[in-house]
């Protein structure tokens, strides 16, 4: 079971669009995910228009199974949403014990899944940090301009300092460039640095595409809203690359 984090400190870099697809397109792929929103926030609730009943704070506080917090959104993918406000998840997340493990300490025995993908709020927070702690592997989405790739570099430091600290082993296994422009000179400059910098792990960029947007409207992965868009192109070769990792 792959537990993977989709992490930047910076918001608006296409985390959440990242996470949905990417675990749509495992689920097209035949393996079993499951999607965690840790962003109370709800965007991907919002994006998907699907809700567990009970949500990711409910399973953190109260002893709940699993199987009580998912939803099923389609053939391999089920879901667990975030709909309670920011400041009461980790208020009382941060009266239990150990709340930094919450995560790993409630999914341990979890099993059935081939992948689990987490959204990860846009600061380092009590949940991000939790996030973290549980997963084995990072997938950072940065956008192709300046402030995009600065909290791409902020978010490595962040899970090595970390690791340093829990004793923990979190790898960054893919860095997606998103928003990507061709005809914009930064976005040109950025993913080549990104491309230099992190060239075995930089997966080919998300072009800048308008059905990424429309896709949360209707409440739909881009595979469903649109299979022949850039937008599905691009995430399922992304989707690809993660897959040949198992190897
Ligand atoms: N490749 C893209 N092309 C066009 N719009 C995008 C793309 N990726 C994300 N977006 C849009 O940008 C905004 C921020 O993306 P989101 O995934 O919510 O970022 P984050 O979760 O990091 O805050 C959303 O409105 C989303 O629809
Ligand atoms: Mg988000």
């Amino acid at each position: 079971m792959r537990k993977i984090a989709i992490i930047n400190q910076k918001g608006g870099v296409g985390k959440t669009t990242t996470a949905i697809n990417i675990a749509a397109g495992l689920a097209l792929r035949e393996k079993r995910v499951l999607l965690i929103d840790l962003d109370p926030q709800g965007s991907i609730s919002t994006s998907l228009k699907n809700a567990s009943q009970k949500d990711i704070n409910d399973f953190f506080i109260e002893t709940l199974d699993i199987r009580q917090c998912t939803v099923r959104l389609g053939k391999n993918l089920e879901f667990i949403s975030s709909k309670k406000s920011l400041l009461g998840t980790e208020l009382s997340m941060g009266r239990a014990r150990e709340s930094e493990f919450l995560l790993k300490n409630k999914m341990n025995g979890v099993n059935g899944y081939d992948y689990i993908i987490i959204d990860c709020p846009p600061s380092f927070n009590l949940l991000t940090k939790n996030a973290v702690l549980y997963a084995d592997e990072a997938i950072i989405p940065a956008s192709t301009d300046y402030l995009g790739y600065k909290g791409l570099l902020n978010t490595i430091d962040l899970l090595k300092d970390m690791n340093e600290a829990y004793d923990h082993n979190i790898k960054t296994k893919k860095v997606v460039p998103t928003m990507f422009d061709s005809r914009n000179k930064i976005c040109r400059i950025i993913l080549d640095t990104i491309k230099n910098e992190f060239y075995e792990i930089s997966t080919n960029p998300i072009r800048m595409n308008s059905k990424l947007k429309e896709a949360p409207r209707a409440g739909k992965s881009i595979f469903t809203y649109d299979k022949k868009s850039n937008g599905a192109k691009d995430y399922l070769d992304v989707v690809n690359m993660v897959i040949q990792d198992e190897a």
